[in-house]
């Protein structure tokens, strides 16, 4: 069955980025010339994805704004003759729809989910976290790597998956998994999920990296997930109990070049950040020698 709806949640607090945040909605942070968000849009537009449903709250209308449809703005820039910038503007494929759904209180991811699920309705999802995106003016195909491992399982869930340093799996749900991969070499089975382990409980260097393909049928989970790790109601607990009901979720590692770049906290911005403005066809190679600069000067 092909997967032609994904859910982006946008409604965190981004409490971690304050007081950046404070009327920045993080998801709108810059990577390169877009947003974060914007990247997150074009890769689901990528791995044919055509029904948007973006879970919003209160105080993040410059969302909206950002993905309106401007005529007025592409009508004046084809006037001008900046046709690239019009087609920079105009990034939103015709197939492609984007609805908003409120989260009224931001009760943690699975919440926010759990708030897709009428406009959903019954049939399979992709969960695309709307402040981290895969890849850098690179072919991700990851996404689309999970729709077919998804599909050709009949899997009911397909979690994706970075191999992280032991000193940092204790920020991040780990995956427990079966020796030895299905799908020919891409995908693992997982047993179980565990949640920001230390390094010496680790089950594996596997950390959940921001993109799930769901059954419609997570929703019941979710629904009977009580609040979890900070008092809010995790994805990933909804996750854990679809496999102890016996259900089949897949692990799909992140190739090498499909690394994850993630704004929800400072250091991981700063990087993502820098690393968008060295990849930027115009500017990189300036910003490749100031940054040569300051690092020698600092040294010296
Ligand atoms: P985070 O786990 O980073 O949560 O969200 P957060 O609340 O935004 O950040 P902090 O901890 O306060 O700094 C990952 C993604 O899930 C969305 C966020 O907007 C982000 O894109 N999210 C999170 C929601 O939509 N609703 C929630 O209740 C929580």
């Amino acid at each position: 069955m092909p997967v032609n709806v994904a859910v982006i949640p946008v409604a965190g607090k981004g409490t971690r980025l304050l007081p950046l945040t404070k009327g920045i909605a993080k998801e709108l942070l810059p990577l390169g010339r877009k947003p974060v968000l914007q990247h997150v849009v074009e890769e689901m537009q990528d791995a044919g994805v055509s029904d948007i449903v973006m879970i919003t709250s209160d105080g993040k209308a410059c969302i909206e704004d950002h993905f309106r449809h401007d005529q007025a703005l592409l009508d004046l820039l084809h006037h001008d003759n900046k046709h690239q910038l019009a087609d920079a503007v105009g990034f939103l494929s015709a197939a492609t729809s984007i609805s908003y759904v409120l989260q009224q209180q931001q009760d943690g991811l699975g919440h926010a989910v759990l708030c897709a699920r009428d406009a959903v309705g019954d049939q399979p999802f992709v969960v695309a976290l709307g402040d981290a995106m895969i890849g850098l003016n690179t072919e991700a195909s990851l996404c689309k790597r999970m729709l077919r491992v998804f599909d050709d399982n009949n899997a009911d869930a397909v979690i994706a998956f970075q191999h992280v340093p032991l000193t940092r799996v204790n920020r991040y749900g780990v995956a427990e998994l079966k020796t030895g991969y299905v799908d020919g070499d891409e995908a693992f089975t997982l047993t179980d999920l565990v949640e920001k382990p230390s390094a010496d409980n680790a089950p594996s260097q596997f950390a959940i990296a921001a993109r799930y393909i769901c059954q419609p049928t997570v929703f019941d989970h979710l629904e009977k997930t009580p609040p979890g790790v900070g008092g809010e109601i995790q994805l990933t607990d909804a996750l854990r109990s679809v496999i102890r009901a016996g259900g089949l979720v897949l692990g799909v590692p992140l190739a090498e070049h499909e690394k994850r770049y993630d704004v929800g906290n400072f250091d991981s911005y700063y990087v993502a950040f820098i690393e968008a403005a060295l990849a930027d066809p115009h500017c990189g190679g300036a910003v490749r020698e100031r940054l040569l600069q300051l690092t020698a000067d600092s040294v010296n």
